[in-house]
């Protein structure tokens, strides 16, 4: 066995790289025909998906793309800290800093950057963009003009444009309150004002289902604006490849009984995927043996359960307050899908009025997302059987 074939191959994480990404080649094809069909039509994705699906290797695949058709990337991962205006934009403003500098340092000025940008609309200069699109605020304007001159220089240097993947950016909602804060809009406004004019500037925001809603309910600019992408878990022939692909290269086999089994138990979803292979692999590498096998999995799989509650699950509600975790326990003795507050005031002990607000609550801190009004759902994929397992144990 040489040193790499007797490695774990399978990478369960958080924005991890898989060795091998499995059925995603829809949702990149249309991110590449978007990049081909800009400036002039506007470059903008949502993508959104369950906690553990994929998202966060998807959008660093996209960058990738991007810049193999020389495009620049601009990737961000939002934080809880950034739901005002003040924070959304110092936080664009450092992103499109360090872009800038990034592509100062690109020390060879590409043939193309003359035709690129003749070729665009930027031999105009930001004073008559910025004449002939209005801003709603100061904040804004300043925020185009980072935009601008960061797609001016890309161009400069070669660059066919930018495009700014954003992570978790059901993070940044727009307050009910016109006076409040507005920091999706902010982040909008000024790209899609500055699309308008054709600028190469492309949006992908990426994030919960949640990120849907709050697009929906943005102050100034709606969802039509977005090309939807919903990253589901893997359909049975992709999962089956995602779970046998990384042992291509390693000394070990699965036994397509495994395989199957493995696929069909964890419903697809790429991060067990990449879990249940990981024990698995551990496992037979303990028992020194070089096949993986249904009857390994029996003896592993309550190894497998405890590190996917460590890892996975625990961490999603170590935040919450015990009132938000104990309405999540009552949750799992609710019908589901989806889960409605009128069964939840029933399965609790608190009125309909405190199961609402901790609904709210829950939304907010990303363990749940509201489908319609009164009906809601887990973010985490198979979130219902954990509960129940903690039920169990407590
Ligand atoms: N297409 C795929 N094929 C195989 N494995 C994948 C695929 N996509 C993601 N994975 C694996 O799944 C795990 C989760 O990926 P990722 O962190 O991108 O998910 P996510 O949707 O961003 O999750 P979160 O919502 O928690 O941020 C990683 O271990 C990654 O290696
Ligand atoms: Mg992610």
């Amino acid at each position: 066995m040489t040193e790499d074939s007797g490695k774990n191959p399978y990478r369960p994480g958080v924005g991890v790289r898989p060795l091998y990404l499995a059925g995603r080649e829809a949702p990149l094809r249309r991110f590449d025909a978007m990049l081909r069909a800009a400036p002039e039509q506007q470059a903008n994705m949502r993508v959104t998906g369950l906690r553990g699906v994929g998202k966060t290797v998807l959008l660093e695949v996209f960058a990738d793309h991007a810049q193999s058709v020389e495009w620049e990337p601009a990737f961000m991962e939002l934080q809880p800290a950034h739901y005002t205006d003040a924070a959304i934009r110092t936080a664009l403003g450092s992103l499109l800093e360090r872009t800038r500098r990034r592509l100062s340092r690109l020390a060879r000025l590409r043939s193309v950057a003359g035709k690129a940008l003749r070729a665009s609309s930027l031999s105009v200069s930001w004073e008559e963009v910025s004449l002939s699109v209005s801003f709603g605020s100061e904040r804004e304007e300043n925020l185009a003009g980072e935009l601008f001159v960061t797609v001016e220089l890309a161009l400069a240097k070669g660059r066919r444009g930018v495009i700014l993947l954003l992570d978790e950016a059901q993070l940044v909602r727009d307050e009910r309150d016109r006076h409040g804060e507005h920091p999706l809009s902010l982040l909008i406004a000024p790209i899609v004002a500055l699309q308008r004019q054709e600028l190469p500037l492309g949006l992908v925001l990426c994030g919960l289902p949640t990120l849907a809603g709050n697009l929906q309910k943005a102050r100034s600019y709606s969802e039509r604006l977005f090309r939807g992408e919903e990253i589901d878990s893997l359909a049975p022939a992709q999962a089956l490849q995602a779970f046998t692909r990384p042992l291509e290269q390693t000394a070990r086999s699965a036994d397509p009984a495994l395989a199957e089994t493995v696929a069909g138990e964890v419903e697809g979803y790429p991060y067990f995927l990449q879990l249940w292979g990981s024990e698995l692999w551990d496992a037979a590498d303990l028992a020194g043996v070089d096949r993986l096998t249904p009857k390994l999995l029996d003896a592993t799989r309550p190894d497998i359960y405890d590190r996917l509650d460590r890892d996975f699950y625990d961490p999603r509600i170590a935040t919450l307050t015990p009132a938000e975790q104990d309405l999540l326990l009552a949750s799992a003795r609710c019908p589901y899908p989806p889960l409605r507050s009128a069964d939840l005031s029933h399965a609790s002990e608190k009125t309909p009025g405190n199961v609402n607000v901790l609904l709210g609550r829950l939304v907010d801190a990303g363990a749940l997302y509201r489908i319609r009004k009164g009906e809601y759902a887990y973010t985490a994929p198979k979130f219902r059987d954990y509960l129940r397992r903690r039920d169990a144990n407590r």
